[in-house]
């Protein structure tokens, strides 16, 4: 009889144990629920509301650019936020109050200037850059940082060590959202938007190259202490050199590759190891032992060449 009381404790402790870790597993997004409020419309392609007038549900279409990823918004930066902590908390009404259209909304320095905890990130100075780039001129009133880091998504990269690939693809396909899409285009410019491809038919293998590089490491200027440029100068200033990359000093290593450089500063063997594990870039990946095997070779053979036309003289003599 004790002996099977015993048993019984010790299973209900061993169910106890097993189940613990998962429930507190289970509920790592607190927001997560409150936002389903807004994701019940928001997130859907079609969303269905109660009309009072006529006394039952009506469906409709979502606008397509008013929709938010939920697998997007959970696994950005800014995941553990209530829509309402930067939206009004009256968008809980439906249909949405129409004054609520005026409202200004948040600037990522609003929330993160002055803050000990982001001073890494230097914003101020990413703001300064930002602010002199051809996107603020007098002729485009509203670009903001949101029109580059979508606030329903936006993620780390560079930092976060994602691979060369994922970093360049997320980067370029920021610039291809609007410079391939005129509507996007047309919301902050009266210019028609010139064609990517011709501007850049002075690149060979463009597709190559736009894989394998960032539209920013030709056209924002380099900032030593900013881990990602925010400067885009006017395009006639942009590199166009094939040896600014394409040479052992290559721009590659302050811009696409300077987080491991940072990491790693020296790796005997490869100039420029940090990027030969990734890509093959003529002119600025070389081995130094085999450039000094090839070296050698050439030595002794040269050597060789001179022994060899010696003795024949002296021979002759
Ligand atoms: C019943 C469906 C429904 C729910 C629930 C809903 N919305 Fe909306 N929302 C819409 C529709 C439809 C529009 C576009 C028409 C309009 O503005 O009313 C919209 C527009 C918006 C806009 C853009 C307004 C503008 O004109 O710029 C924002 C921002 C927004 N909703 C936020 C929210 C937030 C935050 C929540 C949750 C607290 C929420 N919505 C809940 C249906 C919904
Ligand atoms: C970090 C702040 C932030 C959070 C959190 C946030 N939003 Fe937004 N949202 C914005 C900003 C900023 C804009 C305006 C973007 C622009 O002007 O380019 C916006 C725009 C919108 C729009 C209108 C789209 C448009 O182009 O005007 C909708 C709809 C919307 N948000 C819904 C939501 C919903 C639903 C959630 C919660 C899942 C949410 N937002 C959470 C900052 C936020
Ligand atoms: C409404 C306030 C608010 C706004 C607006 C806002 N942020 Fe944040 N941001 C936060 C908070 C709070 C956190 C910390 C979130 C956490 O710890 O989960 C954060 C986190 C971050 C992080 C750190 C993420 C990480 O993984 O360490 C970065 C980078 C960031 N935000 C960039 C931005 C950028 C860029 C913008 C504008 C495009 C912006 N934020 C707008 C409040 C804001
Ligand atoms: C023209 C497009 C563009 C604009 C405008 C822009 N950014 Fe960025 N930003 C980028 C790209 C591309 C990255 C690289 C993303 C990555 O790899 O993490 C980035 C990265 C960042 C990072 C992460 C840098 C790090 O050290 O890890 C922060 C923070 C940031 N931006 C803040 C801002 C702020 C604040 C503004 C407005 C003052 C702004 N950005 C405007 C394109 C832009
Ligand atoms: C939200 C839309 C948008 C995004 C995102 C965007 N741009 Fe632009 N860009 C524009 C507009 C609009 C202009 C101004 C065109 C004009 O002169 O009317 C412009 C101008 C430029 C110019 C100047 C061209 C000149 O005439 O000198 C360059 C270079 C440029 N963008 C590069 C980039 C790069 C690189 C990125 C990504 C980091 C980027 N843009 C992201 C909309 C955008
Ligand atoms: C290898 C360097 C390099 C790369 C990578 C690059 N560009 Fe360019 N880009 C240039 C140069 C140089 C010019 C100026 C061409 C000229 O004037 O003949 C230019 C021109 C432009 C213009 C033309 C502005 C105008 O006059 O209308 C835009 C916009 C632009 N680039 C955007 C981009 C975007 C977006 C990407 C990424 C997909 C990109 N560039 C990638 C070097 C580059
Ligand atoms: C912003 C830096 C940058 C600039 C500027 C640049 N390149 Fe490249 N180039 C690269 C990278 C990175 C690769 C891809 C290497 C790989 O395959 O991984 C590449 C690849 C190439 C290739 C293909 C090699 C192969 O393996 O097929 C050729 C050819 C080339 N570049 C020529 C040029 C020429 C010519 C110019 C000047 C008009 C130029 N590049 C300017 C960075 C650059």
């Amino acid at each position: 009889m004790k002996f099977s009381k015993a048993l019984q404790y010790f299973l209900i402790l061993w169910l106890l144990l097993f189940f613990v870790p998962f429930s507190a597993t289970a509920d790592d997004f607190e927001n997560r629920d409150a936002n389903q409020k807004c994701f019940r419309c928001h997130g859907q392609t079609i969303y269905t509301y109660y009309n009072d007038w006529i006394e039952r549900d009506v469906k409709k279409m979502m606008n397509p650019f008013y929709m938010v990823d939920s697998g997007d918004f959970y696994k950005g930066s800014h995941n553990k936020f209530y829509c309402t902590d930067c939206h009004s908390a009256d968008y809980e009404e439906f249909p949405h109050p129409g004054d609520l259209r005026y409202e200004p909304i948040y600037t990522c320095i609003d929330c993160h200037g002055g803050e000990e905890k982001y001073e890494h990130f230097k914003f101020e100075i990413i703001e300064e850059e930002f602010l002199s780039s051809v996107h603020t001129s007098d002729k485009i009133e509203d670009f903001t940082c949101w029109k580059c880091h979508d606030p329903h998504s936006f993620s780390l990269n560079v930092r976060n060590g994602k691979s060369i690939r994922e970093i360049v693809a997320y980067a370029n396909n920021v610039c291809f959202s609007c410079h391939t899409n005129q509507n996007k285009f047309q919301l902050l410019s009266e210019n028609k938007k010139s064609e990517l491809i011709v501007q850049h038919d002075w690149l060979p293998n463009q597709g190559l190259h736009f894989n394998k590089v960032r539209c920013i490491e030709c056209h924002n200027q380099v900032h030593d202490s900013l881990l990602v440029a925010h400067n885009v100068l006017p395009a006639d200033q942009a590199v166009k050199k094939c040896a600014e990359c394409h040479s052992k000093n290559t721009l590659l290593l302050s811009t696409l590759y300077k987080h491991k450089v940072i990491e790693s500063r020296s790796e005997k063997g490869f100039v420029n190891a940090v990027i030969i594990n990734e890509s093959y870039v003529i002119g600025a990946t070389r081995n130094y032992w085999l450039n000094l095997i090839s070296i050698i070779i050439f030595g002794i053979t040269l050597a060789g060449i001179v022994i060899h036309g010696f003795l024949r003289i002296i021979i002759k003599k």
